[in-house]
Order: structure tokens, then sequence, then C-alpha cells
């Protein structure tokens, strides 16, 4: 074999690899649109089709001082109807349990949900509604969504956060709006109805 073609042979071989290299990425390239395109039409069915809710802006808390200062404290926990009108959910997760336990809401009126976590991730779906959220810790999460029908409803926790997760629960109990309304005109923060 000559010199000559010995390096026909080797710049052939290049060749044909980087044929091989160059289809392997384009197909590559296809798969990733067709991923973020199917992720963009998802994204797109659910929000309309079952009104699913876009993550919150960013909003930070200090879990140090939670339990002590700002809205959060004990007594500042609950449903409160706020001076503007609107009805403000402000809520807590630990591990195992949410604070307060039972949340009161009025029906087919919007309101406005503040949670966050003193721990570990938690999150709540509230019965089959599209309330529905994580809560970090040091950030707060916030929605605002309306019910429609008058019950009971449970309030499970979520996400993955430890031995006791399962038995993390509380309740929302929604109930007729001017019976809401009229309850709140007596106390700052309403409470459940005893069952
Ligand atoms: Cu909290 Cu799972």
């Amino acid at each position: 074999m000559t010199r000559s073609t010995q390096q026909g042979r080797a710049v052939d071989t290049h060749r044909l690899s980087e044929h091989v290299a160059n289809a392997a990425e384009r197909r590559w390239a296809v798969i990733v649109v067709l991923i973020v395109a199917s992720l963009l039409a998802m994204m797109i069915f659910t929000g309309l089709h079952w009104a699913a809710m876009p993550p919150s802006r960013v909003e930070t808390v200090d879990v140090r001082t939670l339990h002590i200062k700002g809205e959060f404290v004990e007594s500042n926990l609950g449903t409160a109807l706020e001076k503007d009108g609107n009805v403000v959910v402000r809520l807590i997760a630990q591990q195992y349990s949410f604070s307060p336990q039972c949340i009161v809401v009025p029906a087919g009126t919007p309101v406005t949900f503040r949670g966050t976590s003193t721990d570990a991730i938690h999150g709540f779906v509230v019965g089959r509604t599209n309330a529905n959220t994580m809560l970090v810790p040091g950030f707060v999460s916030t929605f605002t969504t309306s019910f429609p029908k008058v019950g009971e409803q449970l309030m499970p926790c979520h996400e993955y956060c430890g031995i006791g997760h399962e038995a993390m629960w509380a309740r929302v109990q929604v109930i007729p709006a001017d019976e809401f309304f009229a309850k709140s005109k007596n106390s700052e923060r309403l409470n459940c109805v005893p069952r």
C-alpha cells in the first residue's frame, strides 16, 4: 500500500464519522425540541383546562424569627378578613402538622392563602380543588382561589417530609359566605365550627 492511499482511507473514515456524528446530533436536537414542545403543551393544557395555577412570585421570610415576629406569629395564623375586604388564610407547616389544624373559608369568594414551612419542604392540596402548593422554608407560597361548594375538605401534606408524612393533614371547612362575613364581624380570627 502506498502512502497516498493510506492517507486517502484516513480521510474517508474521518468524513464517515463526521457524518455519523452530525446525524446523531440532529436526531438529539429534534428529540429535545419535541420534549420541550410537549412540556409546553402540557403546561398550556393543564393551565387552561384544569385551571392549574402557575407558581407565585418569590417572597422570602426568615425562618429563625417566624414564631417571634411578623405575619406568621401564632396569633396571626388562620383566616382573617383584611381591612381591604380580602379573605386571607395564613398557615405554617412543620413536621408533622399544619397550624392551624382546621381552616374556615367562605364559599364562592376569592381566598388568598399565604403559607410557609419551619423545617422541611411540605405542601398541601385541598380536597379535589385546585388549591395546591408547596411550602418551602424561607419562602412564602401564595395563591388565590375560591371554593364553590359548601362542605368539609381534607387537606393532606403532599410532599414527602419524613416518617410522619402520612399523618400530616388539616381540614378546610367551606361555609356559606353570609355566615362567614357575619362571624368575621365579631372576631379577628375565624375558627372552625366544632363537630
Ligand atoms: Cu409534611 Cu409531608
